[in-house]
């Protein structure tokens, strides 16, 4: 028997995936997608906390487990549940609407409900699990109602909400037909922290709009509680990460990396969930066009696109595969060579060395998404860029862009302008793209992770003891 946890995270994925061999019956663990997962990781490690979250399997949930001192308790979903509250609600309504509704939402009323029904479970199972006066941090859009279903269970208890995407301007979450209910489920939080400025605004003034709430500045006065709302970009472990880039190992695979691909002059990488928010199509067409007017040519340039598989029964994420893979077909058929092609694209998840030996192997790392909530994979590149070389095209769409001074900005839905931008990134001096990457690494020395995490607790009024839980 396991004592109760003085410091929670609850999220909607575990950072481990089950896997259930149909076979033996045994389970596989491996490390799942995006950027949640990239920043909670340390900062768990690093508090000794507990995570509750849900396996990613539909097969037999397996009991909690302690990895590298972190509990994990895994939440059960079934086939149906996933269907309706992870692919429908979560991902088909909330998602496009919450990234300026760039693919249409869908709206189901049987989703909802289902939505609810998990996030009452996710709440249960925490209220079970934490301690008298314990720190709970729920995470992102899949779990906004739970900060007001664990008040309801548990006043104790000290409780913060992030969020890890954009959150909408008034105009657009008014289409929300469960507008109401989404705020007044997150305003059960202590502290609301949001990604950007804008985002903790935009939150704000739906506040003021819907309920009866009226904010005064950050603060809102909910039943006599205040709670307050704002933001706090996610960072990444810089450290970590550099470390890993220094390592022999992935000095040598980035050398075999580059030599594969026939020692271009110029490697332009891309790595993202297959999602329609990263502006992945956008990306193509620039260098498309580019190959086209013979600005750029194979095999002195290259490209690589990492796509990890993401979200694959959800329809608008089907299209968007299919879209991508036909697009990268066309492209090679035009201007690839034997043995050469334009693009080398990889719809495979890697580990972290293979992952940083290629942002060390690429000269330009192109992060174009339409919008994104912050984009880790922005901050990793720059921290892997060890010798400060390398340039980063950046949308201004991107939380990042608020951050990342040094970038190459560019707007993903003006074709033209990304094409220049391209050319500015691939032909700058040497000593203007050092001074860039320079300013951004030192920037993400200072605003890593753990300040992030810091920063958002210490607002929680979280003393730093006291998310060093005994257990
Ligand atoms: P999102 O949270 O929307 O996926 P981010 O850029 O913030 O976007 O975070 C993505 C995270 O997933 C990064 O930490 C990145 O290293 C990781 N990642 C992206 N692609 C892969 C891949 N193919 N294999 C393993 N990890 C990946
Ligand atoms: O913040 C974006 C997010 O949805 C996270 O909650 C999650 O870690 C990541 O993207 C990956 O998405 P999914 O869990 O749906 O695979």
């Amino acid at each position: 028997m396991h004592s109760k946890a003085a410091f929670i995270v609850v999220a909607n994925r575990l950072p481990i995936d089950a896997s259930v061999d149909e076979e033996s019956g045994e389970v596989q663990w491996v490390r799942s997608p995006g950027g949640l997962v990239t920043a909670l990781e340390p900062v768990l490690r690093d508090h000794h906390g507990t995570w509750i979250g849900w396996a990613g399997t539909t097969e037999a949930t397996p009991g909690p487990v302690d990895s590298e001192g972190v509990r994990l308790l895994p939440v059960e979903l079934s086939k149906d549940e996933v269907r309706a509250y992870y692919e429908g609600y979560s991902n088909a309504s909330l998602w496009p609407l919450y990234h300026d509704a760039v693919e249409p939402s869908v709206f189901r009323r049987s989703w909802w409900k289902t939505y609810c029904e998990v996030n009452e479970r996710f709440a249960e199972v925490c209220a079970a699990e934490a301690a008298e006066g314990a720190v709970v941090w729920i995470q992102d859009y899949q779990l906004q109602l739970v900060p007001a279903m664990l008040r309801e269970r548990r006043p104790d208890l000290r409780i913060g909400f992030f969020l890890h995407i954009p959150f909408p301007p008034v105009e657009l979450f008014m289409q929300l037909p469960q507008r109401r209910q989404i705020l007044e489920g997150v305003l059960g939080a202590d502290l609301i922290g949001f990604q950007r400025p804008l985002a903790a605004e935009n939150f704000l003034k739906a506040v003021e709009t819907v309920t009866e709430y009226e904010p005064k500045g950050h603060l809102i006065t909910v039943d006599g509680r205040h709670v307050s709302a704002d933001a706090f970009p996610i960072s990444i472990d810089t450290e970590g990460n550099t470390s890993i880039a220094s390592s022999a190992r992935v000095t040598q695979r980035a050398k075999e990396i580059r030599a594969e691909l026939g020692d271009p002059e110029t490697l332009i990488l891309g790595v993202d969930r297959l999602d329609y928010t990263k502006g992945i199509e956008q990306r193509l067409k620039a260098y498309r066009e580019l190959l086209e007017d013979g600005s750029m040519s194979v095999p002195e340039t290259v490209m690589v696109q990492v796509a990890t598989p993401s979200r694959e029964r959800v329809e608008q994420y089907r299209v968007l595969r299919h879209r991508v893979e036909r697009e990268v077909g066309r492209i090679n058929g035009d201007f690839g060579k034997v043995g050469l092609p334009a693009v080398h694209y990889l719809h495979q998840s890697y580990d972290r060395y293979e992952l940083a030996a290629l942002y060390r192997a690429a000269d330009v790392m192109a992060v174009t998404p339409l919008r994104d909530g912050m984009n880790l994979v922005a901050k990793e590149y720059c921290a892997a860029r060890i010798d400060d070389s390398g340039a980063l095209l950046l949308s201004e769409f991107a939380g990042a862009a608020g951050e990342l001074s040094g970038a190459y900005r560019v707007n993903p839905y003006d074709i033209t302008q990304m094409k220049r931008r391209f050319m500015t990134a691939v032909t700058a001096p040497e000593e203007e793209k050092r001074e860039r990457m320079e300013k951004m690494r030192s920037f993400l020395k200072e605003y890593n992770v753990d300040r992030w995490a810091r920063g958002f607790l210490t607002a929680l009024g979280v003393p730093e003891s006291a998310t060093d839980e005994t257990r």
